[in-house]
């Protein structure tokens, strides 16, 4: 294993290492004082475009760019902090969040310096009881010692940070139904055009950021843009918190390089495949993603990488399956969470999810048959790229990708078989 120090998660095993004063003793708000005492907001978010960092949210869009697109000249703008993290097998903004919620904080700072917003929401999912409490209480932490408010370490930069409990579903974290959520109203997406960086929160200019995108901000200030860029691929430098679960012996977050190879996270970090048992296959970015098969994962867990071979990093979320599991029972189960989910303001998504989730409940119990099977991809085609946001694509992608790469399993099930006598190796 090569030697890699963690930049998100290095307070994780600090003792006190969310209280302040250990932010301070180990560094933390340098990047703060750097920015107010030496550097412009341009410089900052030059800086920030140089690094090529890029949306931890899931895709992948720079940062810098998205928050070059706010009108200099707006007298109000905001930011909104997406910590909603609710898509299974993701839970790496939680565990940042416990660990060091100050970089959290300093990275929304940084952020509302350099596009020159004075007022922040962190919008949390509404169970992360613990989470919230830790980011309220760090906020009155830095509000004491002059981190957060008015006149910021006596500059003329003030900036407010609320942190807004949210919904409690999965839709509060698309970017404009959390707007929504925040303004006291039911959580569906907004129709684009206006874009958020001009209408957004209470109509005004906003940027909406991933808090692991935010807190990588702390450090490419503090460190610069060179050392943020020797860390990864070029085309997506930096580190990435990796959620391991499923059938590994060690499931948990790792920080690594981005574009880190996927077996080493599985054999390495986790451990390996639990009980013995050989892989079967493994979700690559979360439910939203197409499985990959034991002979492609030695790809490299970047977007660009991923992409090139029909998949999603997404946020990160990596679900591991060992040789007992059929792909159509976890395909079955990801639809009733896109199902359940689905806020139902438009029609593709609504009725598909429905359908997804009943025909594939027909294939398990060996109810279904070929025309299922042809129904099911039907449907999942007029799901993709043709709602309203982006979740009626994503509870199509796993079907359309398993459709492509496991025809023998729909086959089996169509014909009322076991999928588990069909070879899971392809
Ligand atoms: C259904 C749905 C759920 C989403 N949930 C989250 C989430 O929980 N956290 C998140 O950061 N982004 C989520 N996103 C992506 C956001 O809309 C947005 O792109 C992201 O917060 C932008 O941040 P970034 O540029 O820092 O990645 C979701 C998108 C969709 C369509
Ligand atoms: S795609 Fe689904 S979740 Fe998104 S707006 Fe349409 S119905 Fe709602």
């Amino acid at each position: 294993m090569s030697a890699f120090e963690p930049v998100l998660l290095r307070r994780a095993a600090v003792e006190r290492g969310t209280e302040l004063e250990v932010y301070e003793r180990t560094g933390g708000y340098q990047a703060l004082r750097k920015a107010i005492g030496a550097l412009t907001p341009q410089q900052v978010m030059d800086e920030v475009s140089a690094a090529n960092l890029r949306g931890r949210g899931g895709a992948g869009f720079p940062t810098g760019r998205k928050w070059s697109f706010l009108p200099k000249d707006a007298p109000l703008k905001y930011l909104a902090v997406n910590a909603d993290e609710s898509e299974p097998g993701t839970f790496n903004n939680r565990v940042l969040i416990d660990a060091d919620p100050h970089l959290v904080i300093e990275g929304i700072l940084l952020c509302c310096y350099a596009v020159g917003i004075s007022e922040a929401y962190i919008y949390i999912r509404g169970e992360n009881v613990q989470g919230a409490r830790l980011l309220e209480r760090a906020i009155a932490e830095a509000r004491a010692k002059g981190y957060v408010g008015k006149r910021i370490l006596r500059s003329g930069f003030s900036c407010q940070v609320h942190v807004f409990r949210g919904a409690g579903a999965y839709i509060c974290g698309e970017e404009t139904a959390l707007l929504e959520s925040i303004e006291g109203r039911r959580p569906q997406p907004r129709s684009r055009p206006p874009f958020p960086a001009v209408v957004g929160l209470f109509g005004k200019p906003t940027v909406i950021n991933n808090v692991a995108t935010l807190a990588s901000v702390t450090d490419i200030v503090d460190r610069g843009a060179d050392w943020f860029k020797s860390i990864g691929p070029a085309t997506a430098p930096g580190t990435m918190l990796y959620c391991m679960s499923g059938h590994v012996r060690r499931p948990g977050v790792y920080e690594r390089p981005m574009g880190t190879p996927l077996r080493e996270l599985i054999e390495e970090h986790a451990g390996g495949i639990r009980d013995g048992k050989r892989l079967g296959f493994v979700i690559p970015g979360a439910a939203a993603s197409t499985a990959l098969v034991e002979s492609e994962i030695d790809v490299a867990m970047d977007y660009d990488a991923l992409r090139e071979i029909g998949t999603e990093l997404g946020a990160g979320g990596i679900i591991v399956m060992d040789e007992s599991v059929c792909i159509l029972k976890t395909l079955e189960r990801f639809a009733k969470f896109f199902r359940h989910e689905s806020c139902g303001k438009c029609v593709p998504c609504r009725e598909g999810t429905v359908w997804q989730h009943r025909l594939l409940e027909r294939l398990n119990t060996g109810l279904g048959g070929a025309s299922d099977v042809a129904t099911l991809k039907s449907i999942s085609e007029q799901m993709n790229a043709k709602t309203l946001c982006a979740l009626g694509s994503f509870a199509a992608a796993p079907q359309l990708g398993a459709l492509r790469k496991f025809p023998e399993h729909f086959a089996a099930h169509a014909a009322g078989g076991c999928p588990l006598k069909v070879p899971a190796h392809a």
